[in-house]
């Protein structure tokens, strides 16, 4: 273990870490741009340079060992002006349009040049002028007079997708990136490269010139289209989510994510969101109060209840937080006595990578929360039977709205009383009993586990339309108007319902919001570890 100095601190390290990672562990905000912590290292930008006694001149700290007795000097006069040198000529061919680049505002060039830089250029002969707007997919947008040629979006998709698509042309200042001719960037990962250049070289066809980074909120949270959990940093403006991008979190995605999540932000802004309560009256959809609604759905429950709860049907999504799910399951087995509860399952292909094959974000926290068909009950698969033979009579669907699943849908128009209470007005949102506008993944703060039993929490990024609410909300009014006894307080907050769940529900004992953190933390008994691999095939 070698033990060095850095700016008259000590600090002991691993072998084999470099200075600038032995920096990076005292917080030492060393520069660089061709450095990045989940690819090789390739020492061409020389931004990271400092001065180490008994070396001549100054090194780049990002390909240097860290060595025992080394005492290393990060702001020196001689390291601060060789970076000052190494700004100027980065700079000598750079368009310096900041006021029109995407990346202004989180460009380490911007930032490093007001640290480093002079603030006026030596150079006056004209500049390179290279090719503006490249596609190299529809979703990457490449402008070469921008780059820096550190080389960090190369080594990605050799090191971490292993398509080995895009590499450096030319030589000397007319060395610029390229794909093969005739070839784009491919794959469900191509857009972390905009995420990885350190400039405005690279840009996202969907975002740029959306906003100006400086002006969204940037929230924490968790993607909620696969069961990885990938952590992403949400950008929003005007009440609607414009960008994610992946937040580092070395057990769930490292520094990645999919584009296929990434993408996915457009349903919390989708035209046809539920905004209001409605109720069937004589075979007509008429808009209600909501309370009017709940006290509705809770007579509905009430009867089903005295029948005995055989009769009646919940579908309660894994899309929701656990704590809905919980709130579900107290509602509808817990009080109105039903034992035919169940989730609906989405699949697709997992790539071995970041993508799972669940494309729900929390069947392990809804099944934990006890949605399941209990003994002697139906699940989904055996609901449409029992629809058909006419032994459902209550239906009530959380967060599912069944579009795109027409037999389910056939079997529901058999059912006397059915509710929906869901974010869109589709599928059996028309012909419902009873509707209650819900929420998006992106109006929410909750607990989601992922697919590895990690708990992971989701925050609220923008205000429901109109009357709709989180699902929790309108499951703890309807276990008030319903009476149901033991049920949390109508007003309780999330970090509240997370305890009260946690103590009632073995699986989940243990946990509460506030002990999640930023990253979350593994359900007890469970390492909540991803299996994240780099230089596969995706
Ligand atoms: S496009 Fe960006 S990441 Fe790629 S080499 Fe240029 S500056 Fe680096
Ligand atoms: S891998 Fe899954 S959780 Fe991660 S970004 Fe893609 S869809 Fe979202
Ligand atoms: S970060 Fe060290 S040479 Fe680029």
């Amino acid at each position: 273990m070698p033990r060095l100095s850095i700016d008259g601190v000590e600090i002991e390290v691993e072998k084999g870490t470099t200075v600038l990672e032995a920096a990076r562990a005292l917080r030492k905000d060393v520069p660089h741009y061709c450095w990045h912590p989940g690819l090789s290292v390739a020492g061409n930008c020389r931004i990271c340079l400092v001065e180490v006694e008994g070396m001549r001149g100054v090194q780049i700290s990002c390909n240097l060992p860290a060595a025992d007795g080394m005492k290393v000097r990060t702001s020196s006069d001689a390291a601060v002006k060789a970076r000052a040198d190494v700004m100027e000529l980065l700079l000598i061919n750079h368009p310096l349009d900041c006021p029109i680049c995407d990346q202004a505002g989180e460009c380490k060039l911007q930032e490093y040049s007001f640290e480093l830089g002079s603030g006026r250029s030596r150079f006056d002969v004209p500049k390179n002028h290279k090719r503006k707007a490249v596609e190299f997919s529809d979703r990457v947008v490449f402008d070469a007079e921008r780059c820096i040629v550190c080389t960090r979006c190369v080594r990605f998709t050799k090191e971490i997708t292993g398509t080995d698509e895009l590499t450096v042309v030319q030589r000397g200042d007319r060395s610029e990136i390229d794909t093969a001719p005739g070839k784009s960037l491919t794959g469900n990962y191509q857009m972390n490269v905009v995420d990885i250049c350190p400039v405005g070289a690279l840009t996202s066809a969907d975002f740029r010139f959306r906003s100006r980074v400086w002006f969204m909120e940037q929230t924490r949270t968790v993607c909620s289209s696969c069961s990885r959990g990938c952590n992403v940093l949400a950008g929003t403006r005007w009440n609607r989510v414009l960008r994610l991008v992946p937040a580092e979190n070395a057990e769930v995605n490292r520094w990645w994510m999919c584009d296929r999540g990434r993408l996915d932000i457009r349903e919390p802004a989708a035209e046809d969101r539920l905004a209001g309560a409605r109720l069937m009256r004589g075979g007509v959809q008429v808009g209600v109060e909501p309370g009017e609604a709940v006290a509705a759905l809770a007579a509905a429950l009430a009867e089903a209840r005295a029948a005995g709860g055989a009769g009646l049907f919940g579908l309660v999504s894994a899309r929701l937080t656990t704590e809905e799910a919980w709130l579900a399951r107290l509602l509808l087995r817990d009080h109105a006595g039903s034992p035919n509860l169940d989730l609906l399952p989405r699949t697709g292909e997992a790539d071995g990578f970041l993508e799972t094959a669940d494309r729900n974000p929390n069947t392990e926290g809804v099944r934990a929360a006890g949605i399941a068909p209990a003994v002697g009950g139906f699940g989904l698969d055996g609901f449409r039977a029992a629809a058909e033979a006419g032994r459902v009579k209550w239906a009530v669907l959380v967060g599912e709205d069944l579009s795109g699943r027409p037999e389910d849908l056939a079997a529901l128009a058999k059912v006397p009383f059915t509710a929906f209470i869901g974010s869109h007005d589709r599928g059996a949102a028309a012909t419902a009993t009873v509707v209650l506008p819900g929420a998006t993944w992106a109006e929410k703060d909750g607990v989601l586990v992922n697919g590895d039993g990690r708990a992971q929490r989701i925050r609220p990024l923008v205000r429901c339309p109109g009357d709709a609410r989180p699902e929790s909300r309108i499951l703890l009014d309807l276990l008030a108007a319903a009476g149901a006894a033991g049920a949390p307080d109508p007003s309780s907050s999330p970090a509240f319902l997370v305890k009260a769940m946690a103590a009632a529900v073995p699986a989940l004992a243990g946990l509460t919001l506030g002990g999640l953190g930023e990253r979350g933390a593994p359900l007890r008994g469970r390492t909540g570890v991803a299996r994240v691999g780099t230089g596969v095939e995706v």
